[in-house]
């Protein structure tokens, strides 16, 4: 009996939506995107003026467009594609950024001749036509160029000296599972059901999205009623611990330390198996790096906002969001030097995180309403980065540094190492990083050293407790203190001393070095807690209640969230958070217009190539 009309309530809820997105799609004969947009990828502008022109354009009252449509606060990927996506659709819009550049983690800087970018060190999901080039064409009209990474994308080192195991990954279609077949001969079914779950977790990924897109009755009808299992395994995936999963598929040690090896801050016992399964996923078909440098993703997205009318000025610290008296979002303060500037719009798009939306730009009394408070009780602060930027003398060549990225672990327990991590005291910290990522710029960007000639970048990231530098959260930039100083510095040449293990060659080819912390983050990318990849990405962040409330539209009319909050971490994870977002904006489902071009686009290939 139970099942019949858990049947029938399935059906009415899948109809339902099934229903409204056909009539979406009947509505949405204009679609906002189009292959007529696409232009042949100007030169590279190595030109720092011409850059600085689109990338560092102050705020200024005279530069604020009139009769602006929405405002949006941060420029992150998820703030310009989100601003980008309403441009296409004639929308006039206005970016505010606090850091002096565009572009959040996408932000590259420079000293003493060597160029770092900050956080995109590779990405994935890139080949022809696939949903994430087809966008970033649209948002950057074609212009943006990948330079794939080798086959071999990435090296997992488990341990040290004797006892040292590297394994690799490899991508493509049928080589990420041949290789790792070749390298666990022992485990040939584990890694095919790894394999198996991986794909199913990527293919039904639109259904996490439809979920934060339907109306929230619909989706907390279909959690309530446990037909959203019936409907895909992929939210019973998320909602289950990584550890959980994977011991069942293998007892290799190793093994399940390489699934799990792409670290953000959450052992794999309290993490969701979807999302590490997604982020393996992600590189399969490839792994990329931007030609130019992460600034090609800014310094092309803002000319099609500008296009139509809009903006992206720098130096917008926003103070607060402005609420009328019916409650709903107009505007934003924005602070100038002792003045504080009104900037008044219909809509207003956060980028700036949750927490900072949520808890810093919102006035008390609206902070205080239930509807708040429960989102925010769903999310904690993530872990935050520890970054050290190492500049080499030399080419690539002549140093041996390679494209590949390095992922480095003490041991295989994952669970126990980032565990033992977290709960160290700041005193005990120095002597026991457990973990590293090594990653060589220059070496992925064919375009590095004509534009930096005889210079090298070296990144080296690990994860790292705000709370360790709490205590200096106050002090102003460069002028910390020596305590502060020595703590980053000591870090910073541990996990050096680290890397010259694997790379010796390097030893005496240093000549810059610098490293940022979670208060670096906090700076440069106005993260709260210095956070790397904003809200935790913790078990319960992928629970289907959280996946539903963690949406575009917020409690407050005319405000909006998009960015890694209200989708996941990444570049694409971030962007996906623009699409949900603009799609809530215009109230058009956004992805069905990506999706009609790309089939039209795979279509006009396979008939070129008849
Ligand atoms: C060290 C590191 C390495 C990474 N490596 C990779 C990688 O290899 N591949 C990958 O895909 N992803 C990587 N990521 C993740 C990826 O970069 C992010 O998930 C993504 O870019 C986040 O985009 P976002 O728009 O959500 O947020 P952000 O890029 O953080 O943008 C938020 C913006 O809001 C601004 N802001 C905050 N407060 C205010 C305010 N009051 N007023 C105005 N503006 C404000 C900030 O300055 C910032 O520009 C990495 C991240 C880090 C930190
Ligand atoms: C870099 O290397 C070259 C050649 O080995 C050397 O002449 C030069 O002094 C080095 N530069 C620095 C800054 O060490």
């Amino acid at each position: 009996m139970w099942l019949v009309s858990a049947g029938l309530l399935l059906s009415v809820a899948v109809t339902v939506f099934g229903v409204s997105f056909c009539i979406q799609r009947a509505i949405q004969r204009n679609s906002i995107f189009s292959q007529e947009c696409l232009r042949t990828p100007a030169p590279l502008v190595t030109d720092q003026k011409k850059r600085d022109e689109v990338l560092k354009r102050g705020f200024r009252m005279d530069r604020i467009p009139v009769n602006l449509d929405a405002v949006v606060i941060g420029s992150g990927i998820g703030g310009l594609s989100a601003a980008a996506v309403l441009a296409k659709a004639q929308r006039k819009v206005l970016v505010l950024e606090q850091h002096d550049q565009a572009g959040g983690c996408c932000h590259t800087f420079e000293n003493q001749g060597f160029e770092f970018d900050v956080g995109i060190h590779y990405l994935g999901q890139l080949h022809e036509n696939s949903l994430l080039r087809v966008v970033l064409d649209q948002i950057t009209e074609g212009q943006l160029q990948f330079s794939q990474l080798e086959e071999h994308y990435d090296t997992m080192i488990i341990g040290q000296g004797s006892n040292r195991r590297d394994y690799h990954v490899h991508a493509g279609k049928t080589e990420m599972r041949d290789s790792l077949v070749r390298q666990f001969p022992e485990d040939v079914e584990a890694v095919d059901e790894l394999m198996r779950l991986m794909k199913l977790s990527s293919r039904h990924t639109p259904l996490l999205a439809s979920l934060k897109m339907m109306p929230l009755w619909l989706a907390n009808f279909l959690i309530r009623t446990g037909l959203l299992d019936r409907i895909s395994y992929i939210f019973r995936l998320a909602s289950t611990s990584h550890s959980h999963m994977i011991t069942k598929l293998t007892k290799n040690k190793d093994l399940q330390a390489l699934s799990a090896y792409l670290f953000y801050g959450v052992p794999p016992k309290d993490s969701s198996f979807l999302i590490n399964a997604l982020l393996l996923h992600h590189y399969k078909r490839g792994a990329y790096y931007p030609r130019g440098g992460a600034s090609e993703f800014a310094f092309h997205i803002i000319p099609v906002i500008r296009k139509a009318g809009g903006a992206v000025l720098v130096r917008a610290p926003v103070q607060r969001i402005l609420i009328d008296q019916k409650g709903a979002a107009y505007g934003v303060i924005v602070k100038k030097g002792q003045e504080e500037i009104e900037v008044h719009a219909p809509v207003v798009i956060s980028d700036a995180g949750i927490f900072n939306t949520f808890e810093k730009f919102l006035p008390a009394e609206i902070q205080a309403k239930n509807e708040i408070q429960s989102i925010l009780g769903m999310v904690r602060h993530g872990m935050g980065s520890f970054l050290v930027f190492v500049g080499l003398n030399g080419t690539k060549e002549e140093l041996g540094i390679v494209p590949t990225n390095f992922w480095m672990y003490k041991h295989n327990d994952l669970d126990l190492l980032i565990e033992q991590y977290s709960s160290l005291n700041r005193d005990e910290v120095v002597g026991n990083i457990p973990m590293m990522f090594i990653t060589f710029p220059s070496a992925k960007d064919p375009s590095a050293n004509t534009r930096h000639p005889g210079k090298s970048c070296m990144t080296l990231l690990t994860m790292a407790k705000y709370e360790w530098f709490e205590e200096w959260k106050d002090t102003k930039l460069s002028r910390r203190g020596e305590e502060y100083e020595n703590l980053k510095m000591n870090m910073a040449k541990e996990l050096l001393e680290w890397a010259f293990l694997i790379f010796p060659q390097l030893r005496d080819k240093v000549v810059f070095m610098d490293a940022a912390t979670p208060l670096t983050n906090m700076h440069y990318l106005g993260a709260p807690h210095g956070e790397m990849y904003g809200a935790e990405h913790n078990l319960h962040r992928f629970s289907p209640e959280v996946v539903a409330q963690t949406r575009a539209q917020t409690p407050v009319n005319g405000l909006f969230l998009t960015g890694q909050d209200i989708f996941c971490n990444g570049m694409a994870g971030a962007l996906h958070g623009g699409l949900l977002c603009a799609s809530a904006v215009l109230n058009h489902i956004v992805y069905i217009d990506l999706l009609a071009l790309k089939r039209q686009l795979k279509k006009q290939k396979s008939l070129n190539r008849a």
